[in-house]
């Protein structure tokens, strides 16, 4: 089957129902997204499909024909980081960061979804994402400065 990842089309031979994660990180090598549970309850292997959040140690490869999968490793434009990422880096959002791949794509879906979270709607919709480390406060002060930037561009963008 073709898998379009990052905007490139790469042709994959494998079962249908095996994890995507398997695929994106052996077949592609895009180590990324992580492996932590396996079982859709720690967000590591969190990847964007079609610009949402999804697990992809839950996702069958089979079910992504004609969809559009984002890894980490396609997220900054260039010599650009996403804002998400450059946030990230400022608040120290991280530790190991063994999270920090799928703490970052959570945090683009959501401010996809809703570009002003509150803080409370920031740790509901990131409450799926486990960090041992236990950088939660950080990561919230990193969304919250991503969705600044990205709010305060848009705005540039609009009076430009
Ligand atoms: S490894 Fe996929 S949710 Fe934990
Ligand atoms: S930074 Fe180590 S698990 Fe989150």
């Amino acid at each position: 089957m073709d898998l379009l990842v990052n905007g490139r089309t790469s042709h994959v031979q494998t079962d249908p129902e095996r994890p995507l994660l398997w695929v994106l990180r052996n077949e592609l090598g895009l180590t990324g997204a992580k492996y932590g549970c396996g079982e859709g309850q720690c967000g590591a292997c969190t990847v964007l499909i079609d610009g949402v959040a999804h697990r992809s140690c839950i996702t069958p490869v089979g079910s992504m024909a004609g969809k559009e999968i984002t890894t980490v490793e396609g997220l900054a434009d260039g010599a650009h980081l996403h804002p998400v990422q450059q946030a990230f880096i400022d608040s120290d959002a991280m530790q190991c960061g063994y999270c920090t791949p799928g703490m970052i794509l959570q945090s683009v879906s959501l401010l996809r979804k809703k570009p002003s979270p509150s803080e409370a709607e920031i740790r509901q919709y990131m409450d799926g994402n486990i960090c041992r480390c236990g950088t939660y406060n950080r990561i919230v002060a990193a969304i919250q400065k991503a969705a600044h930037a990205i709010t305060a561009d848009a705005k540039g963008e609009r009076h430009a």
